[in-house]
């Protein structure tokens, strides 16, 4: 994330191990030409795409042509891109890598299964090609998931850090690849009035949504074994956690603000055994319509148990132990098979003193609230409280919003541009380091424990998710934003 105006990729190669898969064609390549579109990317930016299948260049530059932005940026970046069969967890590969790189700058981006990472990680550095000699750089990108649990992930940086500089690797958490999440700290810290607000004093609660309408699909196989918890809390959730609740970091530097982020990641209080119990609620949904949509019940999936525990929806009470945020909850939800697409996160603010309108009709005042809407329909609303014309004092809420349709350019991007630019431009801002990573796992531990017994409440696909999330709220005397 520059500060600055954004000039030209320095020349280097991006390597993608698993170079012929879904992400590389859909969301990576497309990245690339859209930069390269912008005058982002040089003519000298070369793609090597790694993968297990038989093929040629010319059958990687046809897979890929399908999703790439067609015009002359594609026709010239499409002849710099070429292949490499082999086997990844055999040296030979790596080798091969190695002849056809040269001694240039390299970025590795590893958009394989996680069991890879530490290995190929190992397989680079032994083949020397992690080594920064002089002003080149040797980079490797992470996708998630980043570990399974703490004990995971914490083995997971350590072997990879044993064998390179924790500079050098750029964790992906794609969120914050969203114009819309990077907006957040934008928001926060350029509006004089809004930062003076953005504490207990006058925050009631906080509340984080990912709702989506899609099922599992054919990630059967994959989800069965990950959850809703650990696909989306300790990374996507946490990291807009981050931005509503860390301090103002003392400059845009990349390690001032992660600095900050992990801070607040470790400011997460840990959940006794009771409160894992009452406090994080999960769900799995049966069969049913979202919509018009047949979906099928969770456990009938391909590839997933049919007397499968892992909940497909989770909500979770949790407190940010600082100074700012005491005794605000942050309430989480996500979820599978949901009534809307809906990713948002509502700032609802404490009511105001009712003492002025005592002798007036108004008898109930509404609290106001900011809601940043981050899918769809981008954007930012705020509650504001007006008078109702007439002779009357009476009250009601209306809406300040704005649309970033409405004023930007938006679309027609992937979410891949910004990482994938400020990793070649070496900036570290938009990516997880290890303590944030360790951070956030932290903070689910005792959640993920206290769920290796019981199992899921039922919900209906289409629904706002299992009763539990809402019974979790009323306990609080609260109600969760509607979605949608
Ligand atoms: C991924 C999860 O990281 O994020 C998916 O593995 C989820 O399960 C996706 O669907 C959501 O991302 P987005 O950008 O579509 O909101």
């Amino acid at each position: 994330m520059k500060a600055v105006a954004s000039k030209p990729t320095p020349p280097a190669t991006l390597v993608i191990f698993g170079g012929s898969g879904d992400l590389t064609r859909r969301l990576l390549v497309p990245a690339i030409a859209n930069l390269c579109n912008d005058g982002l990317i040089g003519n000298d930016l070369q793609i090597i795409g790694i993968g297990s299948r038989e093929g040629d260049d010319a059958m990687l530059r046809e897979l890929l042509d399908e999703f790439a932005p067609k015009g002359a940026c594609w026709d010239s970046l499409r002849s710099r891109i070429t292949y490499l069969a082999g086997d990844f967890t055999q040296p030979a590969i790596f080798d091969a890598v190695k002849d056809k790189l040269g001694e240039g700058n390299a970025a590795f981006y590893l958009a394989v299964a996680p069991q890879f990472f530490g290995p190929i990680v190992e397989s680079l550095a032994q083949a020397g090609l992690m080594e920064e000699t002089g002003s080149r750089f040797r980079r490797v990108l992470i996708e998630k998931p980043f570990g399974h649990d703490l004990a995971s992930a914490q083995a997971l940086n350590a072997r990879i850090l044993k064998v390179v500089d924790e500079a050098q690797v750029y964790r992906i958490d794609h969120f914050l690849g969203k114009e819309t999440v990077q907006n957040i700290m934008v928001a926060r810290f350029a509006n004089a009035w809004l930062e003076a607000v953005w504490n207990s004093r006058y925050i009631d609660n906080v509340q984080i949504t990912a709702a989506e309408t899609v099922d599992v699909g054919t990630r059967g196989a994959f989800y069965d074994a990950t959850g809703a918890l650990r696909d989306m809390v300790p990374n996507h959730l946490f990291q807009l956690l981050a931005m509503i609740a860390m301090e103002p970091p003392n400059d845009f530097g990349a390690d001032a603000i992660r600095s900050e982020k992990a801070k607040t990641l470790r400011a997460i209080r840990k959940p006794t055994e009771d409160e894992a119990k009452t406090d994080a609620v999960r769900g799995q949904y049966q069969a049913g319509k979202v919509d018009d949509r047949k979906i099928k019940a969770y456990a009938k999936t391909d590839d997933v148990a049919a007397d499968s525990r892992t909940e497909t929806f989770a909500a979770l009470k949790l407190y940010v132990d600082t100074w700012r945020w005491a005794g605000v909850p942050f309430y989480l939800r996500t979820g599978k098979a949901l009534a809307a697409r809906d990713t948002e996160i509502v700032i609802t603010f404490k009511p105001v003193p009712m003492a002025l309108f005592r002798d007036t009709p108004v008898d109930d005042l509404p609290p106001n609230r900011l809601v940043f809407q981050l899918q769809p329909n981008e954007g930012v609303d705020l509650g504001f409280m007006v008078k109702k014309p007439g002779p009357a004092i009476q009250a009601t809420t209306v809406s300040l919003d704005f649309a970033y349709a409405d004023h930007f350019k938006i679309g027609g991007r992937t979410g891949y541009e910004t990482l994938l630019y400020d990793m070649l431009m070496g900036d570290q801002t938009l990516f997880q380091r290890a303590d944030q990573i360790e951070a956030g796992w932290a903070a689910i531990q005792p959640i993920l424990d206290a769920w290796a017994k019981g199992g899921p409440e039922p919900y209906k696909p289409g629904s706002a998710g299992p009763a539990g999330a809402d019974e979790l709220l009323a306990r609080d005397g609260r109600e969760w934003h509607q979605l949608g």
